[in-house]
C-alpha cells in the first residue's frame, strides 16, 4: 500500500524539466503548426506539478486554440523563441456554441465564435518566464481592418488570455501583432508582470493615424482581479494600453478589482484605462488602483476612466481610490484626460466617437448607479495636445466626489473643442492643488473637499 502511495507521488515531487523541441516540435515550418498545437495541447494536459516546459530559440508555428485549463499546479514555460500563429480567420479553430463554452470572456451566444489564441484557466502558481527574446507573434495583420471589422466585429483571438489563475508571474515576453486583447487576466490573484512589451502596429509611424488604429481592440494589458502589479514595461497599440477591468462580487479570487499597482511603463495608444465600468448586480467595482511614472509618446488618449450604461435598477458600482502620478505625454493626439462615459461605438448609451463635433451626436453622462469618488491627478505634464485638455464628466444626479488635480499641467493645448472653457467639466466635486493649468472651469481651488484628502 505505502509502495503504490510513493509511486504515484514521488515523480510529482520532483520539478520535471521537457525540451518541447526534443519532443517533437517542428520549427522553421508553417506546415507543422497543427501537429505543433496538438503537441503543446498534450504536453500541458499531461504534465504533473512543476514542470518546466523549455521552448528553445527558433521560431514554431501554431494554429491558434492552445489550452491549460486546470492543468497541474506550478507549471513554467521558458518561452527563449518564437510562438507564432497562423494567419487569418481561415482554418482557425472555432468553439461551435459560445454559450457551452466557459470562457466569461466571449460572447454567450448561440452562435461561433474563434478560439483563443492561447487560453490558460483553473490552476496556480504559472510561471512565463524568458530571457528576453521569447515572443508571442499573433499574425495580427491578416485579420485587422475596416473591412474585416465590418464583416466579423470583434470574434477575433485573443494572443493570451488567462482566466482563473493564482500566483502568477509574466516577465520578459514580447508580444507582436495581436489579432484583437494581447494579453488578459479574469479573476486572477497576485499577479506580477515585469519587463514585457506589447507592439501592435499597422506599419511603423510615429502615431496612430486612420491606417493604424485599424489594429481594432488591440488591447495591450488588461486585468481583472486583485494583487496585480505591472512594471517595467512597454506597450504601443491601438485601444487602450494597460487597463483595469471590474470584477463583481461573483468572483472567485477577487470581488471587485483591487490593489492594482502599474509602474515605470511606457505607454502610446487609447491610454491609461480603468474600466469600462458597467453596473451590474453583483456590483462592478474597481477600487485602489495607482499609475505611476508613466510615459506617453504621440498616445491617443491619455488618462482614461470610463463607465458603460445598465438600467437595470438593481446594478450599482464604484470606482474608488484611484490615482495617477507622474505622468508625462508628448503631443498626445485627442483628448489627453478623458473621465467620463466611454466613448465607444459598440455599447448602449455609449458617447459618440465623434462627439462633440458632429452636430447631433450624442454624450450622455455616467449612470448615476456609478459612484466615482477619490480620484487624484498628481504630478501630470502633458506637452501640446493636438486637443483640448479633457473631459471630467459626472452625472449631475450623482457627481463624482473628490477628484483632485495637483500639478496638473497642460502646455500649449489645441483649440479643439473646448476652447477657452479647455475642458467639459459638469456634474462633478473637484478641487485643484498646487500649480494645475488650465484650471477645468467647473473645479473650485477653494472649495472644501467632500473628504479630509491626505493623498
Ligand atoms: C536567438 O536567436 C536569434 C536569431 O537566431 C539570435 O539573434 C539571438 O542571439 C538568439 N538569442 C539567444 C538568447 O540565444
Ligand atoms: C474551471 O473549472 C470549473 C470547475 O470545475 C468549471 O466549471 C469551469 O468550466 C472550468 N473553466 C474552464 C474555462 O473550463
Ligand atoms: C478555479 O480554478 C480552480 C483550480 O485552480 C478550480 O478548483 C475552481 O473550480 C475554478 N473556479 C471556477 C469558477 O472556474
Ligand atoms: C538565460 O540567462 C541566464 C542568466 O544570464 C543563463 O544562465 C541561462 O543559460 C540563459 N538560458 C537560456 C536558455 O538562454
Ligand atoms: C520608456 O521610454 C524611455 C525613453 O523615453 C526609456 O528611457 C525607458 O527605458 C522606457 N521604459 C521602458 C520600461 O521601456
Ligand atoms: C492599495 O494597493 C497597494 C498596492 O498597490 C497596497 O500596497 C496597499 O496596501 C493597498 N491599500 C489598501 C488600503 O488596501
Ligand atoms: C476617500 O479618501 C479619503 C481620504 O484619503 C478616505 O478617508 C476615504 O475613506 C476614501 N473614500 C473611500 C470610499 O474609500
Amino acid at each position: 500500500m505505502r509502495q503504490w502511495w510513493l509511486l504515484i507521488c514521488a515523480p510529482a515531487a520532483r520539478a520535471r524539466w521537457v525540451d518541447w523541441q526534443s519532443a517533437g516540435a517542428v520549427p522553421d515550418d508553417e506546415t507543422a503548426a497543427s501537429a505543433n498545437t496538438k503537441l503543446l495541447n498534450t504536453l500541458l494536459a499531461t504534465s504533473p506539478a512543476r514542470t518546466t516546459l523549455f521552448i528553445p530559440n527558433r521560431t514554431f508555428w501554431l494554429a491558434g486554440g492552445v489550452e491549460a485549463i486546470g492543468v497541474a499546479p506550478s507549471l513554467t514555460l521558458q518561452l527563449e523563441g518564437t510562438l507564432r500563429f497562423v494567419p487569418g480567420r481561415k482554418g482557425w479553430p472555432v468553439h461551435y456554441q459560445c454559450d457551452r463554452w466557459h470562457n466569461p470572456l466571449q460572447p454567450p451566444s448561440g452562435k461561433s465564435c474563434v478560439k483563443e489564441a492561447f487560453f490558460i484557466a483553473n490552476t496556480s502558481s504559472l510561471t512565463l518566464t524568458s530571457n528576453g527574446t521569447g515572443t508571442l507573434h499573433g499574425g495580427g495583420d491578416a485579420w485587422w481592418g475596416y473591412i474585416q471589422y465590418a464583416l466579423h466585429g470583434e470574434d477575433r483571438p485573443r494572443l493570451l488570455s488567462i482566466l482563473n489563475v493564482t500566483d502568477v508571474l509574466l516577465e520578459r515576453w514580447n508580444f507582436r501583432q495581436s489579432a484583437y486583447w494581447t494579453f488578459t487576466a479574469r479573476d486572477v490573484a497576485r499577479v506580477e508582470i515585469g519587463e514585457c512589451t506589447i507592439d501592435n502596429r499597422v506599419n511603423s509611424a510615429d502615431d496612430h493615424g486612420l491606417l493604424n488604429l485599424a489594429a481594432f481592440n488591440t488591447d495591450g494589458f488588461d486585468v481583472a482581479g486583485r494583487d496585480i502589479h505591472i512594471h517595467h514595461s512597454t506597450v504601443w497599440n491601438q485601444d487602450d494600453c494597460f487597463t483595469v477591468q471590474p470584477m463583481g462580487r461573483l468572483g472567485t479570487n477577487a470581488r471587485c478589482t483591487e490593489n492594482i499597482l502599474i509602474e515605470d511603463v511606457n505607454a502610446s495608444g487609447l491610454g491609461l484605462t480603468v474600466g469600462a465600468v458597467r453596473p451590474s448586480v453583483d456590483h462592478n467595482c474597481i477600487r485602489n488602483v495607482t499609475f505611476r511614472r508613466v510615459k506617453m509618446h504621440h498616445t491617443f488618449k491619455g488618462i482614461y476612466m470610463k463607465s458603460q450604461y445598465n438600467d437595470d435598477p438593481k446594478a450599482t458600482a464604484e470606482i474608488t481610490n484611484i490615482l495617477y502620478d507622474r505622468v508625462e505625454m508628448d503631443s498626445p493626439t485627442q483628448v489627453p484626460i478623458w473621465i467620463g462615459p466611454a466613448q465607444e461605438a459598440d455599447s448602449a448609451h455609449a458617447c459618440s466617437l465623434f462627439w462633440p463635433e458632429l452636430p447631433f451626436s450624442q454624450c450622455p453622462p455616467p449612470p448615476s448607479s456609478l459612484h466615482w469618488t477619490n480620484i487624484t491627478l498628481r504630478d501630470v505634464n502633458i506637452r501640446s495636445p493636438k486637443e483640448s485638455p479633457g473631459v471630467v464628466y459626472g452625472n449631475p444626479d450623482q457627481p463624482m466626489k473628490n477628484v483632485v488635480f495637483e500639478n496638473v499641467v497642460v502646455s500649449n493645448p489645441g483649440e479643439r473643442p473646448w476652447g477657452s472653457q479647455f475642458y467639459k467639466c459638469t456634474g462633478v466635486h473637484g478641487a485643484t492643488k498646487g500649480v494645475t493649468s488650465p484650471v477645468p472651469p467647473c473645479f473650485d481651488a477653494t472649495r472644501p473637499l467632500d473628504v479630509p484628502n491626505s493623498l
